[in-house]
């Protein structure tokens, strides 16, 4: 054992105070409260950890959201002293003494820090269309899967390493002011299917998709997405790259511009 790691061992635990939004919407006599919980922290100790400790001794009425608690199924995203986070993999060693957990904004408020995300996820993948869009009526189960350039795969693979966990819309401005925006993760989406070869759908497709406020022109690049996303997916790139297709797209249309992107590209 390291000088370091006996120094971390002798430490006393503090105790932390986790000040937690409180509110159920299916209650009328309910109202959004701020309440106050203790508990001594414990070594590599997690929200996860903390929360369900809250619930099982302290109060079992407290709702939140978990399922793999490893990162991957997206669910434990919360607001964690105002920043979008995933409680499962939020370390309470790099949380101050005190500490106020919300539920994202955005979404549909379930209760307490339980938003439904899945909601929200399903009828932005509706719209967008968000499934490989294959040429053939009947697909052949029982074909081989047709080879795919390696690096092709490696760039559509970093994109579907989206979890789903809405906390880039959380932090997204223009997504608190426009309820219909797609949100960086639904021009994620469009990136990663307009990259796969076995998607048949054309740019004119993706701009019907996204060629509009509700999409990449109304994203204002405030680039939050991108600083909270948990994944470290290249949302910026992404979406900087379809803005500039989709606006040259769009330019298409008008004669003189036309002319001069004809001209220069
Ligand atoms: Fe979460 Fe990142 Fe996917 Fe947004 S893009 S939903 S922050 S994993
Ligand atoms: Fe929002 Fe990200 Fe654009 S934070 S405004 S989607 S750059």
């Amino acid at each position: 054992m390291s000088a370091t790691d006996l120094d971390t061992a002798h430490k006393p635990h503090r105790l932390l105070t986790f000040n937690i939004l409180r509110y159920d919407p299916k209650d009328p006599a309910s109202t959004p409260r701020m309440q106050q919980y203790r508990i001594e922290e414990a070594e590599s100790m997690t929200l996860f950890i903390v929360l369900n400790e809250i619930r099982e001794y302290q109060d079992p009425t407290l709702q939140f959201d978990f399922v793999c608690r490893a990162g991957i199924c997206g669910s434990s995203a919360i607001m964690v002293n105002g920043r979008p986070q995933l409680a499962c993999r939020t370390l309470t060693r790099d949380l101050p003494d005190e500490t106020t957990l919300a539920p994202l904004p955005f979404f549909e408020l379930i209760g307490d820090l339980s938003v439904n995300t899945g909601k929200w996820m399903r009828g932005m993948s509706e719209r967008l269309q968000t499934w490989v869009h294959a040429q053939e009526k009947e697909i052949d189960l029982h074909r081989i899967e047709e080879r795919m350039d390696p690096d092709l795969a490696e760039q559509i693979y970093e994109l579907d390493r989206c979890i789903e966990c809405g906390c880039c819309v959380a932090a997204c401005g223009t997504a608190q002011m426009r309820k219909d925006f797609v949100g960086a993760v639904g021009m994620g989406k469009i990136a990663r299917f307009r990259l796969d070869p076995r998607d048949t759908r054309t740019d004119d497709d993706f701009y019907e998709l996204i060629g509009d406020d509700t999409g990449v022109f109304g994203c204002m690049s405030l680039l939050a997405c991108q600083d909270v996303c948990p994944k470290s997916l290249p949302l910026q790139t992404q979406i900087a790259f379809l803005r500039r297709k989709m606006a040259t797209m769009g330019l298409e249309g008008v004669p003189f511009v036309s002319r001069f992107i004809s001209s220069t590209c």
